[in-house]
This record gives structure tokens, C-alpha cells and sequence, in this order.
């Protein structure tokens, strides 16, 4: 289920009402390189503006120049935009977005993933490597999509791709009230886990257990009573998709092993974001007292060619409404503004 809030434009017109026709700009450099409408990075730490920029140029016949229809704002995104994420090579100035949807040349409906690059998919054009990117069908909402991948990924690809998932597992979402925590849950059950347990903070606690939680477990508060509900809620825990990472995740690793009873039954701990922290003061004993595996899900750590392979089920789920991710589609002449909305709906922009 996706939910659409605060179209610009009038209602009803579909995902036309947030195509802005408004910017305008050269077509052309000096050159002759076509320019089209993008957001660009100037400078580290301030918020992309919309500027003419040159629309980059094919260099394998396996790559188009497409019209984009479509980009999620995620925190992956403005991690790249701040240059804070961890592939970031520090050039400036750049166009964010790491994926999207948009039409090719040849007619067709793609939803694509860029590789690590300057030249995002925040443009109105941009070009795309097609063996990076899968058919939609004709009349898929692309803000949906463009939504939705991203955060559902993170948990689809960590359960299929890096830990040995079997159906009936148990799986502890740590960060559960945020946008790609909640699709976790969703995703988690989808793909048979046994026991879903959430653990988050704030009033979309309440939400979990709509969401897929078979129990809930507050982080907020005293930490040594965290560590009480964590240890009570999830110490025989098979799978941790762990979005917070730092201080939390400590906590919850140290609370696992003290009250774990089966100690070697393997708990698989996938380090997924590190929202709390992009440093973890790990006790030795945890990983002593109990078979404790850390891993990460990720871009390196998982094979391009093994995401790609989920890509066209995720899809698939995501357009039959399977997850629940509200989405707010925005203009691109609207970008910078929207920056700086830290809201839960997840920003599509609509170059
Ligand atoms: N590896 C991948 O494939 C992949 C894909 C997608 C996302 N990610 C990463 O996953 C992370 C989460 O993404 P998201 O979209 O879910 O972010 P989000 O919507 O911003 O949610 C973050 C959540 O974490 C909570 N939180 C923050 N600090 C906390 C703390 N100290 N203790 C407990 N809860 C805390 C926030 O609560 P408050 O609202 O109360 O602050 C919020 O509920 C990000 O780091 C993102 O980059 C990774």
C-alpha cells in the first residue's frame, strides 16, 4: 500500500500534476552538450539548487539517456548529497539520486539503480546503464516505485542475500519507526519469518504491530531498562536487521547474550544503517557468550549482480500494494525546500 500525500497540482491527474514545466533553462553549452533542469550540489553541507547541467553522455551501448519520472529522497541519498556516505569520493558538484524510474528511448518503463556517480538521477535526464535497471509494466505508478525500492531493499536483500534465511526464523527490526524499519517488518513476514519482533522509539511504536510486529520493544528511556525489554523480548532472536547501529545496537548485542539460552544457536546480526551511530562500542563478551555474527548489507557487500536479481520481485510486490511506504511526490523546482523536510513520508522528486 502506498500512500500519496500533498500532490502539487490539482487532484486526480496522476503523476503528471508534479512534472514541472516551470524551470527553464539553456538547452544547450557552447558546446552543443544538451542541458536540461537538475539538482546540483555545490558545496557540502548545503542543500542541492536547480541548475542547468549538462545531460551526461553514453559511454557503452549498454547505457541510454532517459526522460526520469521519478527519485526517492532517501537518507542514503542525502548521505551522498553531504557527502558523509561512506563510497562519497568527494567531488563537487554533483547531482544526487541513486535510483529511479523513467522512460528509455525505446519506449519502455524502467526502474533503474545508478552506480556509485557525480551525475545523479535528480535531472530530468540522465543516463542509465540498462543492465542496471528492469522493465516495469506499462501504467506503473513510478512514485510508488521510486518510493519504495530503496527502503524495501535494505531489508528484502539483507534477508535474501546475506544471511542463510529459512522460513520460520525470527527476526528483531532495531529501528523499527523508520520509514525502511517499518517496511522491514512487512518484509520480514512477506518472505516467512516466524516471530517479528520491533523495537523503535517515539508514537509510531503503535503502529508496528499494523505493520507486521508480533511484539514491540520501546528503546526510549533508562538504558539499563532497554536492555531489560530487549533481553525479555528477543533473546532467542535468529535474524537482527539493525538500522540504528552505535550505542543501541551495543546495548541490544550485550543484552542478547545475558539472557540468551541456547547460546551457540547462531544469531545473525546485519548491520544495515547507522542512524544512531557510525560506531559501535561492541563488548568483547557478547561476541564470546554467544555465536554472535555481525555482518553488513550493503553497496559492496552485496554483489551488484545479486541485488539486481531481487530487483524485478521487489517491484512486483511494491506495485500489488504488498508494503506500506507514504510517499510525497515534489517537483523538482521545489528540491531545495524539500531538503529540509525531515518528515516520515518518503520525498519523491519529479524532475
Ligand atoms: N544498507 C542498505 O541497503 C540501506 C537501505 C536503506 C536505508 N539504509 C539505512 O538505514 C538507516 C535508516 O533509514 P530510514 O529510512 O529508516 O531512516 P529514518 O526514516 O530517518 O528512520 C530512522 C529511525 O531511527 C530512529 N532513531 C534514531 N536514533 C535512534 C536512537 N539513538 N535510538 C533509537 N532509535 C533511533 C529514529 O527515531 P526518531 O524519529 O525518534 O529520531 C527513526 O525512527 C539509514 O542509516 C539508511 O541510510 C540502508
Amino acid at each position: 500500500m502506498v500512500g500519496i500525500t500533498n500532490q502539487s497540482g490539482p487532484p486526480g491527474r496522476g503523476t503528471e500534476t508534479v512534472v514541472d514545466t516551470t524551470v527553464q533553462v539553456p538547452t544547450t553549452t557552447d558546446a552543443g552538450t544538451e542541458l536540461v533542469p537538475a539538482a546540483v550540489v555545490t558545496a557540502f553541507g548545503r542543500p542541492p539548487e536547480v541548475r542547468p547541467f549538462p545531460v551526461p553522455a553514453p559511454r557503452a551501448d549498454t547505457e541510454v539517456v532517459v526522460d526520469v519520472l521519478a527519485d526517492g529522497l532517501h537518507p542514503r541519498v542525502r548521505s551522498q548529497a553531504d557527502g558523509s556516505h561512506y563510497t562519497s569520493s568527494g567531488s563537487l558538484p554533483l547531482v544526487p539520486g541513486i535510483d529511479g524510474v523513467g522512460r528509455a528511448p525505446d519506449g519502455t518503463l524502467r526502474y533503474f539503480v545508478l552506480p556509485e556517480t557525480t551525475l545523479g538521477t535528480m535531472a530530468r535526464r540522465t543516463v542509465v546503464d540498462l543492465r542496471r535497471s528492469i522493465v516495469l509494466p506499462e501504467g506503473t505508478d513510478p512514485v510508488p516505485v521510486a518510493a519504495a525500492m530503496n527502503p524495501v531493499l535494505s531489508s528484502w536483500v539483507a534477508l535474501r542475500r546475506r544471511v542463510a534465511w529459512r522460513a520460520g526464523q525470527s527476526v528483531l527490526v532495531l529501528g523499527a519507526t523508520g520509514n525502511a524499519g517499518r517496511v522491514a517488518l512487512g518484509v520480514a513476514r512477506r518472505l516467512g519469518a516466524g516471530t517479528v519482533i520491533g523495537a523503535g522509539r517515539g508514537p509510531r511504536l503503535e503502529l508496528l504491530p499494523g505493520l507486521g510486529a508480533d511484539r514491540t520493544v520501546d528503546l526510549a528511556g533508562d538504558p539499563a531498562e532497554v536492555a531489560d525489554r530487549i533481553g525479555a523480548a528477543a533473546a532467542e532472536v535468529d535474524v537482527v536487521l539493525d538500522y540504528l547501529w552505535g550505542e543501541p545496537a551495543a546495548a541490544a548485542m550485550a543484552a542478547i547474550a545475558r539472557r540468551r539460552v541456547d547460546e551457540a544457536r547462531p544469531v545473525r546480526w546485519v548491520a544495515i544503517g547507522s542512524v544512531a551511530g557510525s560506531t559501535a562500542p561492541v563488548p568483547s563478551a557478547a561476541l564470546r557468550a554467544v555465536a554472535l555474527e555481525v555482518v553488513g548489507s550493503g553497496q559492496g557487500s552485496v554483489p551488484t549482480c545479486d541485488l539486481l536479481a531481487e530487483l524485478p520481485e521487489m517491484a512486483a510486490e511494491i506495485t500489488a500494494g504488498t508494503f506500506r511506504v507514504d510517499a510525497r511526490p515534489v517537483p523538482l523546482s521545489e528540491v531545495t525546500t524539500a531538503w529540509a523536510d525531515r518528515g516520515t513520508d518518503r520525498i519523491v522528486v519529479m524532475p
